[in-house]
């Protein structure tokens, strides 16, 4: 187009690509009259700004994205990596995949606090050649809860008040104190880890149970790491409120900032593999997200190292619209029966094809760049294309078809993942174990950080009513004489004054449990 704008710059269009000459006002009958409804170029201008923004997302709204690769070194520790998977991203050493990346936080709304005390999400989305890998994490490497029809509760317990649209302290322990299971990830959380100081200076973890199968098909059970080269760091409380009261985006800039001055955050990708059946010897289960695999017993496997060198060039496209979901896996990798894996891998392009639009994998940010994407899908909003393959008979968009259709693949493609037997139930994990991994965590705390917990918990609870502080002291007591002592103390709260409390219906209590609430008695 001939560039016609004074002082050589270029001219603006609208969308269907007609110059614009005047920019500035509506076409009025008369200068003061009234405006008409042929006002072609107003009426888009204005109307495509009334919808501007799409439902920010229902948890994790606050975000940030940025690009990069991961480099494989072709072995999951000492071993070689095709022992355990044909994924390929991590068959050769030295293999590059690129991907983006979001880190967000949970709770807060789109312009919300980027040092809230909430979970980091750490959102991994690979583009392989077999199409795209999302694996969707945070940063703590455990979960509030172990079943995913609980997270409409534990998500609206920590979101705003329905009512006076306040985060109310009240509303989350009232939530959590019913739930023993939340005991560990709040013993994290408020710890100084639950306020990462910088996007880069935290850890990733997918959290939840996966598998990995190799080429003979055969599974392992399998959990993701990410650890920082820049190293750890995070913010008290107090350093937390100062940066608040300056900047809300701080994370964000500090990431951002680093990769435009070429200082590149990596972080090292490791796994813990576990052999793929019940694990009777474990007093807790592999597929329960409320519990870490201990290190000294799953060791940690490095697999390869995530480079981030790239920023977004627009916002909304690349971070509002992008879309990551535990369904998305490549041959290689696979679902365990986590019950929280499960729930999630529906949820996630439920929300999207909501949030974003029927056709929303057609966008730049979500397609699969580096593999052939053919598929029979056809229209629906905002559709911009078909994934025609070349050769493919432009008339066949079903399949099965003599006329030049699509195909299966024609490749093997073995699983042998164990046999299942069972009836249909609704049920809880019988392995829980609630206190246990809490306990071990205060214990390895060190004394700083148990003092940065309990004046954390300590302070929030202070804001709840009584019944609700008697209980998450009698939990923490079931957790750590230490622990319940401390928060109670900061609460008036002794045990003695806990007598009244069983525990909960239908909680199961182990030997070690049991010892503590006859102490506690
Ligand atoms: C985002 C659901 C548990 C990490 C989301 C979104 C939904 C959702 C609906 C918004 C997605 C979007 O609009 O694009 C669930 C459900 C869960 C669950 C139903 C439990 C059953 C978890 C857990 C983790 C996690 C355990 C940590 C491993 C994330 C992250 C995002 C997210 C990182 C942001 C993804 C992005 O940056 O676009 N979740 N979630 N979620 N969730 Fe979950």
């Amino acid at each position: 187009m001939e560039d016609q704008a004074p002082d050589g710059k270029k001219t603006l269009t609208n969308r269907q690509g007609h110059q614009i000459t005047n920019n500035q006002s509506q076409r009025t009958v008369g200068p003061r009259g009234p405006a008409t409804l042929e006002n072609y170029h107003f009426l888009e201008k204005i109307t495509h700004f009334d919808r501007e923004r799409i439902p920010e997302r229902v948890v994790h709204a606050r975000g940030f994205v940025c690009y990069g690769e991961f480099e494989a070194t072709g072995m999951i520790g000492d071993e070689p990596a095709s022992k355990y998977t044909r994924a390929k991203l991590f068959q050769d050493k030295g293999k590059k995949t690129p991907l983006a990346i979001r880190f967000s936080t949970v709770i807060g709304g789109r312009d919300s606090s980027e040092v809230a005390r909430d979970p980091r999400g750490f959102a991994v989305k690979f583009y392989t050649e077999d199409g795209n890998w999302d694996l969707v994490g945070n940063n703590l490497a455990i979960f509030f809860i172990r079943d995913a029809i609980k997270f409409p509760d534990v998500i609206h317990s920590l979101k705003p008040d329905p009512v006076t649209f306040r985060q109310e302290p009240n509303r989350i322990f009232d939530f959590m104190s019913q739930t023993p299971e939340s005991m560990h990830m709040l013993t994290h959380l408020f710890s100084p880890r639950g306020v990462p100081a910088s996007y880069r200076h935290m850890e990733g973890f997918g959290v939840n149970t996966y598998k990995m199968v190799n080429a003979a098909g055969d599974t392992v059970l399998v959990k993701y790491h990410f650890h920082p080269r820049q190293g750890i760091a995070s913010l008290t409380a107090a350093e937390a409120e100062k940066v608040q009261g300056k900047d809300f985006g701080s994370a964000s800039k500090d990431l951002f900032t680093a990769i435009e001055r070429g200082d590149y955050p990596q972080w090292d990708m490791y796994v813990q593999i576990m052999e793929d059946h019940e694990h009777p010897e474990l007093d807790w289960d592999p597929l329960d997200d409320t519990k870490i695999w201990p290190e000294k017993d799953f060791p940690l496997r490095h697999v390869g190292v995530m480079t981030l060198n790239r920023n977004v060039e627009n916002f909304f496209d690349e971070n509002e619209q992008i879309a990551m979901g535990t369904g998305v896996l490549v041959d290689g990798l696979d679902f365990s029966d986590d019950k929280m894996l499960v729930g999630r891998t529906f949820s996630y392009s439920d929300t999207q094809r909501y949030r974003v639009g029927t056709n929303y994998l057609q966008l730049p940010v979500n397609r699969a760049k580096n593999a052939k994407v053919a598929t029979n899908y056809d229209g629906g909003q905002m559709s911009f294309g078909r994934d025609i393959a070349p050769g493919q008979n432009p008339h066949v968009n079903y399949e099965p078809s003599i006329h030049d259709g699509l195909q299966e693949a024609q490749r093997e493609a073995p699983n042998n993942p164990p046999e299942i037997r069972g009836r249909l139930t609704r049920s809880v994990l019988e392995r829980r174990n609630d206190y246990v991994q809490a306990r071990g965590r205060y214990c390895t705390m060190m004394d700083w950080e148990r003092d940065d917990l309990v004046l954390n918990m300590g302070t929030l609870l202070g804001q709840c009513e009584r019944d609700v502080q008697e209980r998450m002291v009698w939990h923490f007591l079931m957790v750590h004489d230490d622990y319940g002592t401390r928060v109670g103390e900061m609460l008036g709260i002794t045990a003695a004054d806990l007598k009244h409390l069983a525990p909960l219906p239908g909680q199961v209590l182990t030997d070690e449990d049991q010892r503590r609430l006859e102490n506690l008695g």
